[in-house]
């Protein structure tokens, strides 16, 4: 369910219904109700018994507090770097073609294959669309072993033929002639709706020699190989796959954002302003372009946002110095920094231990969150009792509550700002953000955190977020019936 948000600067800042407790400071969001614009991007500082403590804490963490004015030119660097990125020149953001010039018009009809590969499990379905409504999905999940994910890509991609396989013989379709949507949420160079190389990895995959290589073509060949009369119809990205289904839900939707294990983001952008295209276009109006936000910054330009945090946590990331930007939003980070600030504080006198590396997950960045907004802490002490081998104190906890929601508010901030932009510059009446992926589903505050920033950055944009479910899964189904529906009308 989405409520539309009309704008202003009083938001409606209740957390899933609770009236927020944050470290002994009752107000509803913990932001007093006189602040300016500038204060009330600031998450309430700490407060503890001990205030010298408290504020030696506050001004450690000064770095990853971001005011509005900082937010402000955050948001103007990702334009000028959309705008760098749509015109082919150097930029940050990949700002990839999609080639995906349509959304659902409820005609959407046939039985589909959807691989979903780039979060933590690989999933293969089969869906079954009737006048644009899904009436039937069978899902199986593969796991991905780490030998996989890190091997030679050729055994990565037979194993995804294998699991295909696998999954037709179990719903004895194995020698039916089938369509498929390859959902591959990496960034890719497109060539056309149905192929594109890989540009690089991200996240947890480094399969190697695997850059520049047709992800769909390749998949294709491991298919025939094994006899399978399957066709890779069309290849998308998740957030595309996310935009299509939010459309068919909402027809307002024409953002999709992924905040999930990586955090990404696609919209619908005018075909003139699109320079890549590899295929005719004229009576292209609007297509879906993949902005690769991950990455933003990692050319420099966002290096004032830097602390020493990321730079640990980037360092000890599997891709280092690539998907900067990322690694301040997704969940696969946000447990590894709270790890970082907590041993910063540690080395400072100021925690009482360092957390063992890859104890804390971006789950305990929710859980610590979800017990500071109910004002409570013991499954809090508990966890970080087991991530630094002895026990802690209710303060200790209450400082360690305290970094997850300092650094969910900079997540929040983040991708606040960057829709913010597209809100503004798409100038439409009324936008819908269809969003999906484990930390905007899980955290406890984050939608409401979102709501109130992009709100505050993008006064007098009428929008709303939609939380849509299965964007990988069902996106891909629709968006292989949207291709099948374009291709029939050029016959
Ligand atoms: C990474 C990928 C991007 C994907 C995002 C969310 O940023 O590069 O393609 O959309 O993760 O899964």
């Amino acid at each position: 369910m989405s409520t539309a948000i009309e704008n202003s600067l009083s938001v409606d800042t209740r957390v899933n219904g609770h009236a927020g407790y944050i470290n002994g400071n009752s107000t509803s969001n913990g932001t007093p109700n006189n602040c300016t614009w500038e204060q009330q991007f600031l998450p309430p500082p700490l407060q503890l018994d001990d205030r010298a403590r408290a504020i030696k804490i506050d001004s450690r963490l000064a770095g990853l507090m971001l005011c509005g004015a900082t937010l402000r030119r955050v948001g103007e660097v990702f334009s000028r770097e959309i705008e760098n990125g749509l015109r082919e020149r150097p930029s940050s953001l990949q700002m990839e073609n999609t080639y995906v010039p349509e959304l659902p018009d409820g005609t959407e009809e046939g039985v589909f294959l959807a691989l979903d590969l780039g979060g933590t499990n690989f999933r293969v379905l089969l869906l079954e669309l009737q006048a644009g409504q899904l009436v039937r999905e069978d899902v199986k999940q593969y796991h991905i072993s780490d030998a996989l994910r890190l091997g030679p890509g050729e055994d990565l991609f037979n194993f995804l033929a294998d699991c295909v396989q696998d999954f037709l013989r179990t719903e004895g379709m194995e020698n039916d002639e089938l369509s498929l949507g390859f959902t591959f949420s990496f960034p890719m160079k497109q060539h056309s709706i149905s192929s594109g190389e890989l540009i690089t990895w991200t996240k947890s995959f480094k399969c190697g020699g695997m850059e520049g290589v047709d992800v769909a073509a390749l998949l294709q060949r491991c298919l025939h190989a094994r006899g399978l009369r399957v066709t890779v119809q069309v290849l998308l990205n998740d957030t595309t796959g996310t935009l299509v289904a939010g459309a068919q839900l909402d027809p307002a939707v024409v953002i999709g954002v992924i905040m999930g294990t990586g955090s990404n983001g696609c919209y619908m952008e005018r075909a003139e302003r699109v320079q890549h295209w590899e295929a005719a276009h004229e009576r292209v109006q609007d297509v879906c372009v993949d902005i690769e936000w991950g990455a933003f910054g990692d050319n420099g330009c966002l290096s004032f946002l830097r602390t020493e945090f990321d730079k640990e946590v980037d360092d000890n990331s599997l891709l280092a110095t690539s998907f900067t930007f990322e690694k301040y939003i997704g969940g696969k980070y946000l447990g590894e920094l709270l790890c970082a600030v907590l041993s910063g504080l540690a080395r400072d006198g100021l925690f009482p231990a360092i957390p063992a590396r890859g104890s804390l997950l971006s789950a305990h960045v929710s859980l610590f969150e979800e017990e500071n907004v109910a004002g409570v802490c013991s499954r809090t002490a508990e966890a970080l009792r087991d991530a630094c081998g002895r026990a802690v104190s209710r303060h200790d906890a209450l400082v360690a509550q305290h970094v997850a929601r300092v650094i969910s508010n900079r997540a929040a901030q983040l991708v606040s700002v960057c829709i913010a932009t597209l809100l503004r510059r798409m100038s439409r009446a009324h936008v819908s953000v269809a969003v999906d992926g484990s930390v905007f589903k899980r955290h406890p505050r984050i939608r409401t955190l979102m709501e109130r920033y992009i709100a505050l950055l993008a006064p007098n944009h009428k929008f709303s977020l939609l939380g849509a479910e299965d964007g990988s899964g069902k996106g891909s189904a629709l968006t292989a019936a949207i291709a099948a529906r374009i291709a029939a009308r050029s016959l």
